[in-house]
């Protein structure tokens, strides 16, 4: 697996992510799907993959906590594309239980706490949606924080056991939205709010012109923690 990882890495270093996209949902079709939180990257990539295959999968993690403004988007993607996005709620007892244990908004008390609600609401939908697939498709681009620049195009998640891609990794935010605008993307308008990072309601807030463009999620945690374990430890 390793050696394929690097010929693949190698054989696309200096590719577009179109082209990417275009040997990979061939290749893997039927084994394949972007997990999409309807963030400008999920956007950007939800478009490119169904204009190259209009059957491509995209799936989103509704963890019962999201904006408002996430479900518009979801909702207008759906009508948009004419497609329905798969989704994967958490279990109901793991919620029902997690909310005895620690209350409503029991995340802001601990990193064991947040850890726990991002276990039950996206870790294990997550695991259940990437069963039987080979490959996992994400819009994680390596300038968005420190513990996301060392990753690579090609990834093995050993945890899932499936193949990571990281299609718009070496993308810019700048890069992003030019591609966004050009098409007609729709996005989710809290990212004209001063959002450029959007996950759950409660665990993200606007961010000041300048500062850090995750730093409005999980705002009171330390950035090397800020990680909710999808990609990180
Ligand atoms: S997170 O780990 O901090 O939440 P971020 O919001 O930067 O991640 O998104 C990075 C990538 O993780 C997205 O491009 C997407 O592939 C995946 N992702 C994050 N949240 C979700 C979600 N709720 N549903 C599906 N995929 C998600
Ligand atoms: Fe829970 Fe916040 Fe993690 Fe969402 S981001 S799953 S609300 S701790």
């Amino acid at each position: 697996m390793q050696k394929r990882l690097e010929e693949l890495n190698a054989q696309f270093e200096n590719a577009q992510p179109q082209e990417v996209l275009e040997y990979f949902l061939k290749e893997y079709k039927g084994k394949i799907a972007l997990s999409s939180s309807f963030g400008a990257e999920d956007q950007a990539l939800t478009h490119m993959m169904l204009s190259i295959d209009k059957e491509a999968t995209i799936f989103t993690l509704d963890t019962g906590r999201l904006p408002y403004e996430t479900y518009s988007v979801m909702d207008y993607t759906n009508l948009k594309y004419d497609i329905k996005v798969d989704v994967y709620f958490p279990n109901a007892q793991e919620v029902e239980a997690l909310y005895k244990k620690q209350g409503i908004n029991g995340f802001y008390e601990s990193i064991d706490n947040r850890k726990a609600c991002c276990y039950v609401r996206k870790i294990e939908p997550l695991k259940r949606a990437l069963k039987g697939l080979d490959v996992w498709i994400t819009g994680l681009r390596a300038s968005q924080s420190i513990t996301r620049e060392a990753m690579k195009l090609v990834e093995y998640d050993e945890d899932n056991q499936v193949i990571k891609l990281n299609a718009l990794l070496k993308w810019s935010e700048e890069d992003v939205w030019a591609f966004i605008k050009a098409n007609n993307v729709p996005y989710n308008k809290l990212h004209d709010q001063g959002y450029p990072s959007i996950g759950c309601a409660p665990c993200t807030r606007a961010v000041k012109e300048g500062e850090d463009i995750r730093s409005g999620r999980w705002w009171w945690e330390n950035p090397e923690h800020k990680e909710c374990g999808l990609h990180a430890k």
